[in-house]
């Protein structure tokens, strides 16, 4: 494993100016952020050894490096779930060569349900914390002490300091932020009611499909994390509605402007 990562990184490095320090996964509600990298180098991940095969027909996915306000940024253009069929080791795979690469900081953005009774369509969830409910942890395995301790400390999984920022930048703005535990679950399916009660129950705010490997396998590697989740549908008693796929990307298509206001902001102001 450390060879490929090792390998990867050595391409990626042969393929760009200079590495960032700054990572961005371009989840659900982000995607939009591209248009703000200004000196864009495109890798496509078809053309990155190890990198997984993406399995979304007509959406390959491409690493993007540039300059992102007075921040040099790297931004994942498409990420890898568990749902698709990869393993922990392949949907985390790009975290683990970021590491390599030199990241310090790691910025995430999702879709997810709100079981949070004060949640509406349309917020923006600061993650302050997370339940892992995946069936594969991203760590088991031989560890490898390079990468990163056997066992990892998680008792601020989320920077502090980089909530606190986003927290005054968004009241700044006037734009209503709300923030929450994110329960990361394997899917596809959405959840029953009783599921999304169960996830209440156990202290989840919100609960979607991705982001908790990755932040598991960045803060393995010591990096700084800060992520952000689109409530695009309620998992709310008395407030649950059929859901799709197309009304989760219209309700985070909605978000999108207020999303990328506070990241952009707080790509620009933080202490790297
Ligand atoms: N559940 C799980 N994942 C999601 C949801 C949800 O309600 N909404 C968006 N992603």
């Amino acid at each position: 494993m450390i060879q490929k990562i090792q390998q990867t990184a050595d391409y990626i490095r042969s393929r760009v100016n200079e590495i960032p320090q700054t990572a961005i996964i371009l989840g659900t509600g982000l995607g939009a952020l591209v248009d703000h990298i200004e000196d864009k180098q495109y890798i496509a991940y078809t053309d990155i050894p190890n990198f997984p095969i993406s399995t979304v027909e007509g959406h390959s996915g491409n690493l993007i490096f540039g300059k992102l306000g007075n921040k040099k940024v790297m931004a994942m253009q498409g990420r890898f779930h568990f749902y698709e069929g990869y393993d922990m080791k392949q949907v985390t795979f790009p975290v683990r060569v970021m590491k390599e690469l030199g990241i310090k900081t790691l910025f995430v953005s999702n879709a997810a349900g709100g079981m949070n009774p004060e949640f509406e369509i349309g917020d923006i969830m600061i993650i302050n914390d997370h339940i892992n409910l995946f069936p594969e942890h991203p760590l088991r395995g031989k560890n490898y002490d390079q990468l990163g301790p056997r066992f990892p400390d998680m008792s601020e999984p989320y920077s502090r300091r980089l909530i606190k920022e986003a927290i005054t930048i968004a009241e700044e703005k006037g734009i209503r932020v709300v923030q929450g535990v994110y329960v990361g679950t394997q899917g596809p399916t959405f959840e029953t009611p009783a599921e999304y009660r169960y996830f209440y129950r156990i202290g989840g705010d919100a609960v979607g499909m991705s982001t908790v490997p990755e932040v598991i396998v960045a803060r393995h590697g010591g990096m700084e994390v800060f992520a952000v989740s689109v409530i695009t549908d309620l998992g709310v008693e008395g407030k649950i509605e059929q859901v799709s796929h197309e009304e989760v990307q219209i309700a985070a298509q909605k978000a999108q402007p207020r999303m990328m206001e506070i990241m952009r902001e707080l790509v620009n102001r933080f202490k790297e």
